[in-house]
């Protein structure tokens, strides 16, 4: 990757702003809100929650048998949902944050179905070259480099494998942008009075939207995943760019 391109320029940005709070504070954010994290999710996105993840399954295209690794799984959402549809998949979820998994691993549990779970930084999987048929990650790009995460999952991927993704994005129309953050403060302030979040919490309402602020459109994403040597790449928006899922294949 040059220096200079303006990938590269993003990510240096990116993690010169927020490295320490990625390193620091998010960690315990996620412990905080692990037990109502669904909860909080479905009231911020006026119920619209199950929708975002029925529009993102939509993609994710799975065949019987296959492998597949959801990375920053959280509380299993993909997991489960992809269980659900294929019982015969294998699924691995990964996250770094214990609490989250451990609310993840019981809603599996309850519903019958296994997941795998690997407690670490998703910044190196520890996985061979050429594993999976399928890597999901949804809603945690904007706390990652996601460069090198995007790479690590091309690593992972089994040549012909597929990448896809979903994340709340920087939408590319100024006034949407504008509204999307206004609601986005008012939200996170009413969440966390509703579901008394602690101190950890509390204190990253700020670097929620400076995080998304510096983050990538729709269309830049795409670029990203070009870069890093993803081909196909499919790109659906939704709500005017406020959320991004995308689709990339590793080349055979
Ligand atoms: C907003 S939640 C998304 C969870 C789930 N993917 C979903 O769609 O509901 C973000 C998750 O990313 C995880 N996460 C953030 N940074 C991480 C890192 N560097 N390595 C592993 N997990 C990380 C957090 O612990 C949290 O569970």
């Amino acid at each position: 990757m040059s220096l200079f391109s303006p990938v590269a320029s993003r990510e240096q940005a990116r993690e010169q702003r927020f490295s320490s709070y990625w390193t620091e504070n998010l960690n315990d954010v996620f412990t905080d809100v692990a037990p109502y994290y669904d909860g909080a999710n479905r009231v911020a996105s006026l119920g619209l929650w199950d929708w975002f993840l029925s529009r993102f399954m939509s993609v994710v295209n799975v065949q019987p048998g296959e492998r597949v690794l959801d990375v920053c799984a959280g509380t299993n959402a993909i997991g489960i949902a992809l269980l659900q549809r294929e019982s015969s998949l294998e699924v691995h979820a990964m996250d770094r944050s214990a609490a989250m998994q451990e609310v993840g691993q019981k809603r599996a549990r309850a519903r019958g179905l296994h997941i795998d779970s690997v407690i670490g930084d998703v910044h190196e999987l520890p996985f061979p070259d050429n594993h999976f048929d399928v890597v999901t990650l949804q809603f945690a790009s904007r706390h990652l480099r996601v460069k090198r995460v995007f790479e690590e999952i091309h690593r992972v991927l089994k040549p012909g494998g597929r990448f896809c993704h979903c994340d709340m994005l920087r939408p590319g129309n100024p006034v949407i942008e504008k509204l999307y953050y206004g609601y986005l403060r008012t939200c996170l302030v009413f969440t966390g009075v509703l579901f008394r979040s602690g101190p950890a919490a509390l204190n990253c309402k700020r670097y929620f939207i400076d995080a998304l602020e510096m983050f990538y459109t729709a269309e830049e994403l795409s670029g990203v995943l070009r870069e890093v040597g993803y081909r196909d790449v499919v790109v659906k928006s939704l709500l005017g760019g406020m959320i991004g899922i995308h689709r990339a294949t590793k080349t055979e």
